[in-house]
């Protein structure tokens, strides 16, 4: 038997999803935050894969679509006729290979690569046919079970719809991870057949195929029996996102992050975060966010996709999306960053205040109750309670222009297009159409007059007791 040659995984991930009841392919759903097909093939690249082949069916164009930026070649099975079916689709990919074929299964995203390393050593090592991971569950309910004879050594799988109750009892399972040379794969499986209850070609038969045909069949157990969880309905998609969700936290406490209370801390996998750097209960941080060292992330902040400095206070409830934020900066109670805010070091953002598409200089603040959308604001710039950057004249967005040094008072709409230069003020309550010049005060509102009386006249006395 050839043990060398250049290691390929196979990923079956053409099968409905039934048990999920969704209109996206099952492999889509997320696991924290990546879906579920992209931590399996993410595999690939761990082992050290020369190529991965993924064999598609169901929800194929969705599928592509999220496979489009992964190094990845598709093979289609048009029919769902089962999991040797599927496998049967990629001979004419694996013609000619020499060297192990990892087989894995889509909805499996929990395997961690030296699990895989250990199947390959088994595969190696025992010069084995046909190795493939096997465990002992606690509830082994929708798995294939392991028989295995007086010896001990595998005989077959029987899968459960076809199980007795005896058979039905036992824990050991087949993890469906396998291991072989192409060559053999593709000259067993032309063997199987669908004699069974679901009408479908079982991969799972090949063990029993190759053990008549005289072949080597090995085993490894799973250690971590978590890693074994297959997503087939939403309480299976729950359970992985808790694993993960689990094993991600305590890899940041590692790196010197701070969680609360890491079962209620929502940690994407694709997220980084400084070290001692604290996260409160209920913050989620989702795909592509950074954070940096020493902040601290106050309960219910969510943050996506968006950049936070070193030492960032956010306070409780911000919700953060596709933004920048510098370092020191302040943020929140309440407050919302928009898609394309980018904050200089020291900026301050307080309650009630959302920012879009905006640069604000370093150390400026708008403290409460402010809309700044499509802004360019310098440095040292105080945004007062209520203000307002008028950027939407119901047609077109317009941009609004504020120098370094310039302090708009409360309650000021700034009607963009404009500009204030350097050192502007503005009055409170001002509707500002026109420019204002750097140092000069603006005032746009109606003078105040004080009507002497009125109301004495107005109600008469009655309304003064
Ligand atoms: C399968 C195994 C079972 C094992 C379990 C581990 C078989 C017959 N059974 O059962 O022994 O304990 O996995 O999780 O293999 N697929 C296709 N085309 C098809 C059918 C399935 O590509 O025609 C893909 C699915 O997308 C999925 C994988 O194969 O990724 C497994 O299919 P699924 O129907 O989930 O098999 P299980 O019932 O979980
Ligand atoms: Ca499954």
């Amino acid at each position: 038997m050839g043990r060398a040659g250049e290691l390929v995984l196979l990923v079956l991930a053409a099968g409905k999803g039934t048990r999920m009841r969704s209109r996206q392919p099952k492999m889509l759903h997320p696991v924290c935050g990546r879906p579920m097909l992209l931590h399996v093939t993410a595999l690939g690249r761990g082992l050290g894969a020369k190529r991965c082949i993924v064999v598609l069916g169901s929800g194929q164009e969705e599928l592509r679509g999220a496979l489009a930026q992964e190094p990845v070649e598709i093979v289609v099975q048009s029919e769902q006729l089962g999991t040797g079916h599927a496998l049967l689709q990629a001979r004419e990919a694996l013609q000619g290979h020499r060297g192990p074929v990892l087989i894995v299964h889509g909805d499996q995203p929990l395997y961690r690569t030296r699990t895989l390393e250990t199947l390959l050593d088994v595969f190696r090592s025992r010069s084995a046919d046909l190795a493939l991971l096997v465990g002992e569950l606690p509830d082994p309910t929708g798995y294939g079970r392991i028989l295995r004879g007086p010896d001990g050594r595998i005989d077959r799988i029987v899968e459960e719809t076809e199980a007795s109750p005896e058979v039905r009892a036992l824990r050991e399972v087949n993890l469906g991870i396998y291991v072989a040379e192409a060559a053999f794969l593709f000259k067993t499986l032309s063997r199987v057949d669908d004699r069974n209850e679901k009408r479908e070609y079982f991969l799972t038969d090949i063990v029993e195929l190759a053990l008549e045909a005289g072949h080597r069949v090995e085993t490894a157990s799973l250690e971590d029996l978590s890693e074994g969880l297959g997503v087939n309905d939403r309480a299976d998609l729950a359970r992985a996102e808790a694993v993960l969700r689990r094993r991600i936290a305590e890899h940041w406490m590692t790196q010197g992050v701070t969680l609360v209370d890491p079962e209620r801390t929502y940690l994407d996998a694709d997220v980084e975060i400084g070290p001692d750097s604290v996260l409160e209960p209920g913050c989620r941080l989702r795909a592509g966010t950074r954070i940096g060292a020493g902040c601290r992330i106050e309960p219910n902040v969510v943050i996506d996709a968006s950049s936070i400095g070193d030492n960032v206070l956010i306070k409780p409830h911000c919700f953060i999306e596709q933004a920048r934020v510098g370092d020191g900066c302040i943020i929140g109670p309440s407050a919302h960053l928009r898609p394309n805010t980018q904050l200089e070091d020291g900026v301050r953002i307080g309650n009630f205040v959302e920012v879009k598409n905006s640069r604000l200089g370093r150390g400026t603040k708008a403290d409460h109750l402010a809309y700044i959308g499509d802004a360019d604001i310098g440095e040292h710039v105080t945004i007062g309670c209520g203000a307002i950057t008028v950027n939407y004249d119901g047609q077109k967005k317009s941009r609004t222009v504020i120098g370094d040094g310039s302090f708009v008072g409360c309650n000021a709409n700034l009607i963009a297009p404009v500009k204030l230069e350097a050192n502007a003020y503005v009055a409170a309550g001002s509707t500002i159409t026109q420019d204002v010049p750097g140092g000069a005060l603006a005032v746009g509102r109606a003078r105040q007059r004080n009507v002497e009386g009125w109301r004495q006249r107005r109600f008469g006395k009655r309304d003064a007791d």
